[in-house]
């Protein structure tokens, strides 16, 4: 009984934690510091990009984290065209796997080939 009233407690503290957590990130970094298009142009753009190298399991620590952030910014952007919850999931669903890759999950470099589908976001989201 104890126990468990303890166990909630702590889920409690951590809830609240990751509330204002968010909180905080939400208000001072709600604004990208970089457009979409240049991320596209620094991550991934071309065969020789970035992500491409990723997606070959050619990728090292530092690639990954350059990924990371330039998917964060990905997320923090609107898109010009299309639906803001498609954007959104899709936009978190490619951070979060680039997020696995930094922390060596497995199974990360499947779950980024799947998230960093061109074809699936550009046909919804960008504008020609
Ligand atoms: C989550 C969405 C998303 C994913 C995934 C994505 N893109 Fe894009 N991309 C966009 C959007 C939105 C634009 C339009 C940007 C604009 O011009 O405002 C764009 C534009 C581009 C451009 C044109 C940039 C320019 O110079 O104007 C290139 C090239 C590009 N993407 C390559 C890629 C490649 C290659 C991949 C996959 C490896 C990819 N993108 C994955 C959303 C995405």
């Amino acid at each position: 009984m104890n126990r468990l009233t303890l166990s909630h407690a702590a889920l409690a503290a951590a809830l609240i934690a990751v509330v204002s957590g968010c909180t905080s990130t939400a208000t001072s970094a709600a604004k990208p510091s970089m457009s979409v298009e240049q991320i596209m142009e620094d991550g991934f753009k071309g065969k020789e990009s970035l992500s491409a190298r990723i997606a070959k399991g050619q990728g090292n620590e530092a690639d990954f984290k350059k990924m990371a952030s330039l998917t964060k910014e990905l997320a923090l952007n609107k898109p010009s065209k299309g639906d803001l919850a498609s954007w959104t999931e899709k936009t978190q669903a490619l951070q979060a796997a680039a997020d696995s890759l930094v922390a060596g999950k497995p199974g990360a470099l499947d779950g980024f080939k799947t998230a960093v589908n061109c074809k699936a976001c550009h046909s919804v989201h960008k504008a020609d």
